[in-house]
Formats: C-alpha cells, structure tokens, sequence
C-alpha cells in the first residue's frame, strides 16, 4: 500500500515535465487556422460566460436610455468595435472571422446578459480572445455610455444605425473624416451634448488637449482611439482646422431651467463662493482668459456638467494647467456643477 501511494506520487512531477517537454518541443498547435477542438471552444465560453456574471458588480446604474449617451457609445462603437464585430449597416470583415475564437455578431447575444455583465466585458475585456480591455480604466462614464448603445444595437436598423452614428462626409480632408462624424463637419458637436463643440475653442487649447488624449494625460477611452494612430503633426493641424472654423451660435436648448438655478449658477460663474473654496470660474474662463484655457460659453450643458464630476473626482486629468482646475472643482457639489453648467450652455459663444 505505501508503495503505491510513493508512486502515485511520482506522477505529478512526471507531468508536469511531459506537460513542459510538450511546449517545449513545439507539439502544442497555436494555429489559428486549425481552430478550436468542439470541447476546448465550449469549455473556453463556459468559463468566459460564469467567470462575467460571477465578477459583474452591483454598480451605479446611470439613466442607460438617456439619447447623448446611446448616441457617444455609437460613434465609439462605429469607429473601434465594428471592425470585429460588423454592424447593422455592413457585413463583417472576414479577416477578422478567422480570429480564434472569431469575434461574433452582437445583436443576438445582448438579451443573454444583464447591462451590468456588458458593463463588465466592455471595461475589463476577455483574455485569451482578442476582446480588448477600456483603454481608460477610470472612465466608467464611457463604458457605460457603449453599454447603452449595446442594449440598442438589436433594434437598430441599418438607416437608424447610419442616423445614430452620423454621417460620413467623403468631401473632407481623410483625417478630419472620423472626428468630423462624432464632432460634425463644423466641429459643433451633437446638440444633446454627446460630443463637445470644437468649433469655440482655440487653437491652443485644442492641441494640448489632443496631445493630452494621445498621451494619455487626458483619460478618455474614446478620444484615445480616435488619436491613437496620428502623429504631433497630424495633431496641430486638426487643431488648427477646428480653431480656424468661426464659432456660430447654435439653437439654445429647449429645457426650462428654473430662475433660481440659473441665478446660482451665474453667482458661481462670476464671483464664486468663498466661503466654500470656491473661486470664481470666468477669473479663469472670461472674455480675457489665457489661450490655453478652454471656452465654456456656448458648450453643451451635458459635457460641461460630466467634465467637472470628473475634475471633482480627481480623474479628468488634461495639459499642464489642468492642476489648477481640480482645485477649482473639487468643492462643487451635484447642485453647483448643474447649475453653473446650465448657464454657461445658455450664453452665446465668444468670439
Ligand atoms: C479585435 C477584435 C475585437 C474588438 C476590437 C472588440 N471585440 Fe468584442 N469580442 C471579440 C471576441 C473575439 C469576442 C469573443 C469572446 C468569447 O467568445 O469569449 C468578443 C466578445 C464580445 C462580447 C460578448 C459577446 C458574447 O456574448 O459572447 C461583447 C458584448 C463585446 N465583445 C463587445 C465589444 C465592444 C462594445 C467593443 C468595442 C468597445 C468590442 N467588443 C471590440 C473581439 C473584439
Ligand atoms: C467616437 C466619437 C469621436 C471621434 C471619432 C472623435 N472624438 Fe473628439 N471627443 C469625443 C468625446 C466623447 C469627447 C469628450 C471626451 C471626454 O469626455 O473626456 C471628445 C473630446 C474632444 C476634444 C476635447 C474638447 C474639449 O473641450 O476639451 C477634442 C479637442 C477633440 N475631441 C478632437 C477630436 C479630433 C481632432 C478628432 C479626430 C481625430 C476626434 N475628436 C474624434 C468623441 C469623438
Ligand atoms: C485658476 C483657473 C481656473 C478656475 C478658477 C476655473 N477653471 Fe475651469 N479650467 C481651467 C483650466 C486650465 C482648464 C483646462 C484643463 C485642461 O484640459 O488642461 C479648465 C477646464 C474646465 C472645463 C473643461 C472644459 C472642456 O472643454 O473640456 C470646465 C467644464 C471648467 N473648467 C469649468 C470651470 C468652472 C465651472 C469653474 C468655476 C467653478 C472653473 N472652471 C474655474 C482653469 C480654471
């Protein structure tokens, strides 16, 4: 009997070398050509598919059917997800079906899993099958934005899909093409405030902060990719472009913002609150304020007001003076970053 167990013993080590003489000779297939065994596909799913709903947390739900939302996850989604997975309006790219495991069509899958689960495959990805992490760990705004496109996708059809993701303007320079889609040709963004105005901001301003998103000072998942391939140069001159467009006024929104909010967040704009560390904001974004410092007259209510929760929270990040914001920011509360939104949204852009 104590023989045997000695034995048995001498199994394991034994192996584990016959395991690593496998690799190493060179007997393990990484051929993507060869696929996956039936067996070793659907063990690789199971896992993939137990490991995501035992990890997806009870998280912070935002108001996943809010348009600018739906709308921001899009435009990500045409420019860095269909390329695996297709759309709506194309067929998949066959070099990518020969990926292993190749990258399915969404639209039939997004039922089988809660927005939680698709808020967690979106931000942490999937090892060993090309399904890539967020770029930006600390924006989960983003990853919660593609997750309300995705909980659209199965109802879109091609021309809603084409709507959703704008318009592909073939007469502009190639490099202006894909920010021209989410930022509009004239660089007025999406009036619900999905995509920032470009259109009011100068030139400087608008370098440093691409080159902020291309560095990754600036953390956005979304803008990551989009100037993820382009060079310094490339860069100034879409800085250039944008600064050169004159700033027009665009329709006021609709919504009534109560009196009261609007006076506040004027108070706040102009003199501050000093007994609550806060300093007034035009001292920095007036009339006469320095070049690198953005505009905010003009910009959409739903950007400014997503800009300062981040700043407020420590992780908007951006060029060298970004600093000076965070301290600027980090005692607004939900009701100030409403109001003071609101009211520069509602002022006319600066010349
Ligand atoms: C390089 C190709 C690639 C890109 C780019 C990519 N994915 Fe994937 N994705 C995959 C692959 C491969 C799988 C299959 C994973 C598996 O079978 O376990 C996958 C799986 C998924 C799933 C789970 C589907 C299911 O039920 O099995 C979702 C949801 C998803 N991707 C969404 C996205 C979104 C949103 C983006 C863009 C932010 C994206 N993917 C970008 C390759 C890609
Ligand atoms: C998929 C949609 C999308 C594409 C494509 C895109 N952008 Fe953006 N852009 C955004 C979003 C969303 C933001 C806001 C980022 C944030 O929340 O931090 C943004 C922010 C910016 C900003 C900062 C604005 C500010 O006020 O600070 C600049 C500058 C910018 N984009 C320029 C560009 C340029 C140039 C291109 C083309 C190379 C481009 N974008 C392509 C969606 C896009
Ligand atoms: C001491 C100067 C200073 C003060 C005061 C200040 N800001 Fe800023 N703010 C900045 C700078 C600098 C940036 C640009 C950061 C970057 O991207 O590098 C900025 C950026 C912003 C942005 C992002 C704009 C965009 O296009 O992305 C918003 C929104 C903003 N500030 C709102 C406010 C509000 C509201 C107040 C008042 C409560 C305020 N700021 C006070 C310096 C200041």
């Amino acid at each position: 009997m104590k023989i045997r167990v000695v034995q048995l013993l001498w199994i394991v080590p034994i192996g584990i070398v016959a395991g690593l003489a496998f690799i190493w000779i060179g007997l393990f297939n990484v051929a993507a050509s060869s696929g996956h065994w039936p067996i070793t596909a659907w063990l690789l799913h199971l896992a993939m598919q137990r490991s995501v709903a035992f990890r997806a947390g009870e998280e912070d739900i935002p108001q996943l059917n809010d348009p600018a939302l739906i709308r921001r996850g899009a435009g990500h989604y045409e420019q860095s997800c269909a390329v695996c997975h297709g759309d709506p309006a194309r067929p998949q790219n066959p070099a990518f079906l020969a990926m292993v495991p190749p990258p399915p069509p969404l639209s039939p899958l997004i039922e089988e899993w809660d927005p939680e689960e698709l808020f967690w495959i979106v931000k942490h990805g999937v090892k060993f099958t090309g399904m890539p992490a967020w770029p930006a760990a600390e924006r989960d705004d983003e990853v919660w934005a593609v997750t309300a496109f995705l909980l659209q996708l199965p109802e879109l059809s091609r021309r809603d899909y084409r709507a959703l993701v704008g318009e592909q303007r073939r007469d502009l320079a190639p490099d202006v093409q894909p920010c021209a889609q989410c930022h509009g040709p004239d660089g007025t963004g999406d009036p619900n405030g999905a995509f920032p105005r470009l259109d009011i901001q100068s030139e400087a301003y608008l370098a440093a902060a691409l080159e902020g998103f291309s560095s990754g000072e600036r953390a956005s998942g979304i803008m990551q990719s989009a100037v993820g391939g382009l060079d310094p140069n490339q860069l100034r001159a879409l800085a250039r472009y944008y600064a050169e467009i004159e700033a027009r006024p665009v329709p006021l929104p609709e919504e009534e913002i109560p009196a009261a909010v609007l006076g506040r967040g004027e108070e706040l704009a102009l003199r501050g609150d000093a007994g609550r560390n806060i300093p007034a904001c035009s001292a920095c974004h007036g009339q006469d304020a320095r070049a690198e410092f953005p505009r905010l007259d003009g910009q959409y209510q739903a950007y400014l007001a997503n800009q300062l929760r981040l700043f407020a929270g420590g992780t908007r990040g951006g060029a060298g003076f970004s600093g000076l914001m965070e301290t600027a920011a980090h005692s607004l509360d939900e009701d100030d970053i409403e109001a003071v939104s609101a009211w520069y949204a509602r002022r006319q852009p600066q010349d």
